[in-house]
């Protein structure tokens, strides 16, 4: 049998949303469900990487041959992300939360006649910015998604300059689109030279097509 095209390289893969405490029993969330981060990981192990997914909270079960590292909030995924390098590519899946709050109420918050409580946010790491400028340590490859609601080619493009990444794939996540937890994905591929338009696919084969990609830039 042929060489798989990525045996010897190491991929970082963070998939997943976050959770940010706000008590003991509350969290700021979203709606990912980790299943196209999962399924590139997976896509990825099958081509020969050794694949280290750092994972936010989700109900998926870990794709064969990856190493999973289980985290809640966004600064336990910047710390993993950090510590599983170096790394030959990174890929930035997770819905990492914007903002946490600045410290956990220890205890349940109540309801009370003195009005609604308050929530102090402040701004969480990027993952994806942070490894894009990474220096020495950097990534050959740094790939990042763009879940956009409009314009997302464009909005795509802009981040793709902001963050520092290399590619950018951007998807449509406007809810008639039903991608967040759906199956299907319909993605665009913004890189260096140019952006291009994939049909809509089962994640599973946007996954394949990601690596396959991966493959060819790393070889
Ligand atoms: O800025 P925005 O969240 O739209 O960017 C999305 C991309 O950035 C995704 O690849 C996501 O994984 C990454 N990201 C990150 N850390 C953050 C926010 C976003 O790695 N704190």
């Amino acid at each position: 049998a042929a060489k798989k095209p990525l045996t010897g390289r190491h991929v970082l893969v963070t998939a997943g949303p976050t959770h940010e405490p706000i008590d003991p029993v509350r969290y700021i969330a979203n709606r990912s469900s980790g299943r196209q981060g999962f399924a590139i990981a997976g896509a990825l192990a099958r081509m020969g990487a050794r694949v280290t997914l750092v994972a936010g909270p989700v109900a998926l079960d870990t794709p064969p041959g990856v190493t999973r590292i289980d985290v809640e909030t966004a600064c336990q995924m910047a710390d993993a992300a950090d510590k599983a390098l170096p790394a030959d590519a990174a890929v930035c899946v997770a819905a990492v939360a914007d903002w946490r709050t600045s410290d956990e109420a220890s205890g349940k918050l109540k309801k009370s006649q003195d009005g609604l409580p308050h929530l102090n946010l402040v701004e969480n790491p990027d993952i994806l910015a942070r490894l894009s400028s990474g220096g020495k340590r950097r990534p050959g490859l740094v790939v990042g998604f763009a879940a956009e609601t409009d314009d997302v080619v464009n909005h795509a493009m802009a981040k793709r300059l902001r963050k520092g990444c290399d590619w950018i794939v951007a998807n449509d996540v406007s809810v008639e689109s039903g991608v967040m937890g759906g199956g299907d994905n319909t993605v665009h591929l913004v890189t260096d030279t140019g952006v291009e338009d994939w049909p809509t696919l089962p994640k599973q084969a946007v996954a394949e097509r990601l690596a396959e990609r991966i493959a060819g830039a790393l070889s």
